[in-house]
């Protein structure tokens, strides 16, 4: 068991914490499958990222990149901290705009925005759209002209970087669905296309080199890339970026077998980085801007489940059933990412045995922790697995036609649900009959 449970809160009964309130409290009022957020973990990390910039006296943005976690109470939270958000779907800036939240602090994303998508952003005037690929320019152009409008953009690059991480995530080697190459001069010729539009802003470039990334070299490298490239572009046709935008990746503890240096840590890098590259080359700081998604929703999260079945199989291993699984965090199956999980009524009893948590969908490869050491449970025990708040619910599904959980926000003793739980009505309330 590692020492994330250190780290954990108990109260007087010895029950896990979550913002102030019992665990097992929220259970009772909410139910399980439960998604439990800390709201002061979001807040606090969002601070820590802001204070690097500052204390670099760089202007900056911090983005969140909304897809880890999106939800109109989530959006609302981000708009209290004064961050900006990043959304990769109509979808997402529809929750943004039902939110209240302020487009201009908005920044489009995605690989394949539709016609309509471009059309919405532009209607609203969000911040700025990451332009992709050539396509998507061809596109933006004929939107803008229709609409006789402007837009700041930005063009996102694969600086050829290769973050050392799990293949799945890998976003910044050239080889990627993602963005304009630099080397074979595809970026070069994307820029010449938005500087002969007078409809678009050039804001500045962007790169994003992968997820749960625990090395600091990547992004320095990459970072050093971008500025490269500015260069040369302000050297041939004299322009200037207003923004880097160096994307998230910032790794985040879920096990004991990861040790990441703390997600600010490597902004003040990148920073540090970019202030010297831009010097060596006589190019103005241009605003630094990130786009932590997993860093900031990650370790505030937590998934409530309750114990129900298991089975032993002699000399080999038990299975303890949880009553989720991967409907609402689909990541083990998907590519064998590794959490840990306590419980919750007493997180650090003493460790009885190593079982395998088994989510209750049917799916052979349904197992939420391969090895997980625990003390004797019940059915009716109360799991917490932990830091869960990253691409955890924003993938959900109701697979096997189980309702999705209900998400909860914790602050300062006090719940309160910020996505009400899915009911069976929920889940054919878009059938039709067969007629
Ligand atoms: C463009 C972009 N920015 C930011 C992120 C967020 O990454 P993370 O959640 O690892 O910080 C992603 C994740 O895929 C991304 O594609």
């Amino acid at each position: 068991m590692s020492n994330q449970i250190d780290q954990l809160s108990t109260n007087q009964a010895g029950h896990l914490e979550i913002g102030g309130v019992d665990s097992l409290d929220l259970v009772k009022q909410y139910k399980t499958p439960l998604v439990v957020y800390d709201v002061k973990s979001i807040r606090d990390q969002i601070h820590h990222f802001q204070k690097v910039f500052q204390d670099n006296g760089v202007d900056f943005a911090v983005s969140y990149a909304s897809k880890a976690f999106a939800c109109i109470a989530m959006f609302q939270l981000i708009n209290q901290e004064k961050a900006h958000i990043d959304v990769v779907s109509g979808g997402e800036l529809y929750t943004a705009i039902k939110a209240g939240f302020p487009m201009e602090r908005v920044s489009f994303h995605g690989n394949d925005k539709s016609r309509e998508e471009l059309e919405m952003a532009v209607e609203h005037q969000i911040g700025v759209i990451i332009l992709d690929n050539f396509h998507e320019i061809d596109l933006l152009k004929e939107v803008l002209e229709d609409k006789q409008s402007h837009i700041n953009v930005m063009l996102r690059v694969t600086p050829g970087v290769s973050a050392h991480t799990h293949e799945y995530d890998q976003t910044g080697q050239v080889d990627s669905k993602f963005g304009f190459d630099i080397q074979s001069g595809q970026a070069r010729k994307a820029l010449g296309l938005v500087l002969e539009d007078q409809r678009m802003n050039m804001l500045g470039i962007h790169c994003h080199i992968g997820s749960q990334i625990f090395e600091v070299k990547g992004f320095e490298m990459a970072a050093v890339k971008l500025i490269d490239t500015l260069a040369d572009w302000n050297k041939e046709i004299g322009y200037v970026a207003k923004v880097v935008n160096v994307g998230g990746g910032f790794g985040i503890k879920y096990t004991e077998d990861d040790d990441p240096i703390a997600p600010e840590m490597f902004v003040d890098a990148i920073v540090k980085a970019i202030k010297k590259r831009t010097e060596e080359v006589n190019l103005p700081m241009p605003a630094v801007w990130i786009e932590p998604g997993r860093s900031i929703a990650g370790p505030a999260g937590y998934n409530l489940y309750t114990v129900g079945s298991r089975k032993d199989v002699p000399g080999i291993r038990s299975y303890v059933t949880v009553d989720g699984g991967m409907g609402d965090n689909i990541r083990p199956a998907l590519y064998q990412a590794k959490y840990e999980a306590v419980l919750a009524k007493n997180p650090s009893a003493p460790i009885k045995e190593t079982v395998r948590i088994a989510g209750k969908y049917c799916e052979s490869g349904d197992i939420l922790i391969q090895k997980q050491d625990l003390p004797a449970t019940q059915p009716g025990d109360v799991l917490a697995m932990l830091d869960t708040g990253a691409y955890g619910y924003a993938m959900a599904s109701n697979y096997n036609r189980n309702p999705r959980p209900a998400v909860v926000f914790v602050e300062n003793g006090k719940s309160q649900v910020a996505i009400r739980r899915e009911t069976f009505e929920d889940l054919v309330a878009l059938d039709e009959e067969f007629n």
